[in-house]
């Protein structure tokens, strides 16, 4: 784990505070939204005066005892695998009831969630978001906003539209959660590649990181070394900071704050997308449940040294738009997850959002906030759970990369693992000779590991720009978060290892 404290001597930012205005794109600017509903006070009587407590006739919303729905009983796990890899831990059988309409006035009740809701999230949920971003990530300036979005592709899409207008370039680290390039293209945007560095370490594993010197040089040389983009210096930059998706890097705070610095620097917002954030991991070890939870650590701890601070905390001028979702720390089939900024920039994003989406679904605040009300008893006792998938992903690392260290193609060399200190995803480097086509021949891999029957995700098909990535194309990412057992990861390792290994044994074919 990187230790969570701020690089000292980094470049200090000379550019002056730029205008948030002018960083969002034209399109979002110029958009106007009218509602047949919203009140109309304009050239209303000098003596007019609106009767406090007005009869509805105007909504289409159902009353609430029109819906079907008039209490939920959820049962809630206290682990998760708590049938096997926590069976023995204690568990509370007390459910979580949903009425529909609570006496605790701060819970949320079916009444409410299956109404039509606010953009932003229904009240309590907001309230929620607010409070959670102000515990754990609080911006270093004050005039930000929360939205919530339906998950973070959904909050994705919303921030390509609030800031990139067709012809702007957007950064992105080579190797990516490929699908925000087809959200940026699809306004225009034009994705340009940054270096990430695989780096040989002393134990003989390696590490990878954005290659800063890399992305300081292009911005200072930008018209030189972009000859077509002449002028046109980046908008934005695309980062998946902790567990990146899919080479499994995690950024240093260090490394944060120098991007922080190029930001600010060159005058490009940084769109912070953290869907692993939470799920920092301790070292590799040999897998042993007996003492998984020596590993457990206290919120404190767990906040000041283990999670790695988001670039909200280095953000003194509105310029980092966070993007989060519960997908992978509570369901992705929620669809519920949150977008964080300056406040002009979430105003726009709400415009459009009362366009395409409208409210996020009430039902999945509904469960969400009251699971963490009532089961976890808020914040800390949601990180607490947080925590538990913490031991749960380590463990299954530790399966799997147990399985890889121990084969005769690690041994010979064949495969290196790359650090991963934190997500679901671990990536394997494949270490052809030099001068191999590393596309072509991770290619033909895929063949035989289909054949000895393994699937994983190919670096390369993640590239922003294939050709530009080509000379570090040969890694595959592997998911250590989808398989049932133990037993099944174990098997996937072997089953990969012994696959390269006789692709070795027959001189890279078949
Ligand atoms: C980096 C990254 N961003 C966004 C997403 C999409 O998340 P959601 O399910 O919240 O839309 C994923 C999902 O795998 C991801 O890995």
């Amino acid at each position: 784990m990187a230790p969570s404290s701020t690089a000292t001597s980094l470049p200090v930012p000379v550019a002056p505070i730029p205008s948030i205005d002018a960083l969002i794109s034209r399109r979002a600017a110029n958009r106007t939204f009218k509602h047949f509903a919203a009140s109309i006070t304009d050239g209303a009587p000098k003596n007019f005066k609106p009767h406090p407590k007005p009869l509805a006739l105007s909504f289409g919303r159902p009353n609430a005892q029109y819906f079907p729905v008039k209490k939920i009983t959820v049962e809630v796990d206290d682990y998760p695998f708590q049938d096997t890899l926590f069976k023995n831990e204690e568990r509370s059988q007390k459910p979580v009831v949903i009425e529909r309409y609570p006496e605790d006035s701060e819970l949320l009740g079916t009444g409410e969630a299956l109404q039509y809701g606010n953009i932003v999230g229904l009240p309590a949920f907001h309230k929620f978001l607010t409070n959670f971003v102000q515990r754990i990530h609080s911006p270093a300036y004050d005039d930000w906003e929360v939205t919530a979005s339906n998950g973070a592709g959904e909050g994705l899409n919303k921030v390509a539209d609030a800031l990139i207008d067709p012809g702007d370039v957007v950064l992105f680290e080579e190797f990516t959660f490929s699908p925000f390039g087809n959200n940026v293209r699809n306004v225009g945007g034009i994705p340009v590649p940054v270096k990430i560095k695989f780096q040989k370490e002393e134990d003989d594993g390696i590490s990878a990181d954005i290659d800063v010197e890399y992305l300081s040089h292009l911005l200072e040389n930008w018209d030189e070394l972009k000859p077509e983009l002449k002028g046109n210096k980046p908008k934005a930059f695309y980062t998946i900071p902790t567990c990146q998706n899919p080479t499994g890097l995690t950024q240093s705070p260090e490394t944060r704050q120098k991007i922080y610095n190029l930001a600010s620097l060159h005058n490009f917002i940084i769109i912070e997308d953290d869907p692993y954030g939470y799920l920092t991991l301790p070292p590799f070890a040999v897998p042993d449940v007996e003492s998984l939870k020596k590993h457990d650590v206290s919120i404190d701890d767990y906040l000041q040294n283990h999670l790695v601070p988001s670039y909200l905390k280095f953000d003194t001028e509105g310029r980092v738009v966070r993007v989060e979702t519960f997908s992978k720390v509570f369901a992705p089939g929620l669809r519920l997850g949150f977008v964080v900024g300056h406040r002009k920039i979430i105003d726009v994003i709400k415009k459009y959002s009362s366009i395409v989406t409208r409210a996020p679904s009430g039902p999945a605040q509904l469960l969400l906030l009251n699971i963490i009300d009532q089961k976890y008893g808020g914040i800390d006792g949601w990180l607490e759970w947080i925590l538990k998938m913490r031991l749960a992903y380590t463990h299954r690392r530790n399966v799997l990369i147990s399985s890889i260290v121990n084969s005769e193609a690690y041994k010979l060399g064949y495969i290196k693992v790359v650090s991963c200190d934190a997500g679901m995803f671990a990536s394997l480097l494949v270490n052809f000779p030099q001068g191999t086509d590393n596309i072509q021949k991770i290619n033909l891999l895929n063949y035989k590991l289909l054949q000895h029957g393994v699937a994983v995700v190919l670096g390369h098909k993640m590239a922003i720009d294939e050709d530009f990535s080509e000379g570090s194309s040969n890694f595959l990412r592997l998911s250590y978060a989808c398989l049932d057992t133990d037993d099944e990861l174990h098997e996937a390792g072997s089953r990969l290892s012994t696959a390269v290994k006789e692709f070795f044994d027959n001189g890279l074919e078949y």
